[in-house]
Parts: C-alpha cells; structure tokens; sequence
C-alpha cells in the first residue's frame, strides 16, 4: 500500500494550528518535515518546522518524517529527537565521512528512529549502495531540495526503477520515498517504478479538498 507524507514547506504560519488538525483528517500517513538551514539549501525554514513539529506533537498521533536538508545533521537530529519523530533522513551530499554516516546511523538506530538517506538528482545510486544494509529507507528527491510547488524531473522515474532492481537483486527491503513534484499524474509513474512513499507538499496543500487529494495518491501500488 502507497503511504503519503505530507510536505508542510508550503504551510502558511498564520492559524497553522488549524491547518495542521484539517489536513490531521486527510488520511495522510505521515507530516513531512522539511528543515532547510540555509546553508545546505538557500532556504532557512529551521524556526518554522520546528515550531510545526511542536504543535503537531500535541495535536497529532501521526508519524513525523523528518528530512533535513542541513550541513550540520548531528546539530538537527539532537533538536528533533524529544519529539520522538518516526523517520529521519539527511542528505549524504552533506556528509563525504563514511565514519560520519555510521556514527549518524547508530545514533538514529539507538533512538528507535528509522533512518533514510537522502540523495539529490544529481547524485548517483551508486554512491550509497555501502549504506543500504543498515538503513530503512532512501528518500529519492525527484526536484532540486529548497523549494515546493517545483514540477517532478522525469529523469527520477528511471533512478527509482534502478534502485528497486538492485534491492530487489539483493534481498534489501527498504521504503523509496519520493519527494518533489508530486501529483496524481507523477505519483502513478513514481510508484509503478517502485516508490512506497510519496511526498506531497502543494498537491494536497493546494486542493480544495486534501482528504481526495491524499485518496487520489493513494490509489496506486507497487
Ligand atoms: C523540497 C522539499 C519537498 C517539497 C515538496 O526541498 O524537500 O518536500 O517541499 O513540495 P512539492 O510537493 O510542492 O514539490
Ligand atoms: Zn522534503
């Protein structure tokens, strides 16, 4: 079954609070998180999300999916970790040490937080293929990270088909979350090539009615 992680990048800050129990009813699976720290990404939306990830501690049972788009992942994991989030994923373009992302995943393993590794369009699968035995998912960003309401790059679609052979070919049983640009159009392709969890910010944000727009992203599977 598909599961949908809102993205609330786009959320406006006025009567968030309203907003986050409204789209609490849309069925979504999880609240997608996305901290940028100005310095990884241009954007800097650490204040905001945090605050959002407060609120919904208290407003939500749903999982929080936490993605950091932040050079300093050790910093941001320490300021989320009270909230108990479900995922976190970084980017490994932040990080070059392979000692540095073993020390990150232990950390992550200790908590009881399920671990994703994030890569951007230009980064190859091959550069984390060493990783995916000891993580939970790979986040597959199908726009350049820093923005929503970007239009999915189709070049992805291929990249998911790659890493679902190889986990596949190699007996690895990891979620693909893909994430930017999705709608009920990309979604369907996204997943017929191998996705389990979409993200979706402006799609469901942007629809009159959130609760059929998470239905609509929904109705495809694997
Ligand atoms: C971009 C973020 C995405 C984005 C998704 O850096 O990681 O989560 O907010 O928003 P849409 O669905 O509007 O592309
Ligand atoms: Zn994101």
């Amino acid at each position: 079954m598909t599961l949908v992680s809102t993205s609330l990048l786009n959320l406006s800050e006025e009567d968030y609070v309203h907003s986050l129990y409204n789209l609490e009813t849309s069925k979504t699976d999880y609240f997608h998180i996305d901290v940028m720290d100005g310095k990884f990404v241009e954007n800097n939306t650490s204040k905001r999300m945090k605050d959002y990830a407060m609120a919904l501690s208290h407003i939500s049972s749903l999982g929080l999916d936490v993605h950091l788009m932040v050079e300093n992942v050790e910093e941001y994991i320490d300021e989320y970790i009270d909230l108990e989030p479900r995922i976190i994923s970084f980017h490994i373009e932040a990080i070059r040490e392979k000692s540095r992302v073993f020390s990150i995943i232990d950390e992550l393993k200790r908590n009881n937080i399920r671990i994703g590794l994030a890569i951007n369009p230009n980064t190859k699968i091959e550069e984390i293929k060493e990783y995916l035995p000891f993580i939970h998912m790979v986040l597959i960003m199908s726009v350049e990270p820093g923005k929503g309401g970007q239009l999915y790059l189709p070049e992805t679609t291929q990249k998911i088909s790659e890493l679902k052979e190889y986990l596949d070919k190699n007996n690895l049983d990891l979620d693909i979350e893909v994430d930017g640009g999705i709608n009920d159009k990309t979604a369907e392709e996204a997943v017929n090539a191998g996705a389990s969890i979409l993200v979706a910010g402006s799609y469901i944000l942007k629809s009159e009615n959130p609760k059929e727009a998470v239905r609509n992203l929904k109705k495809y599977d694997f």
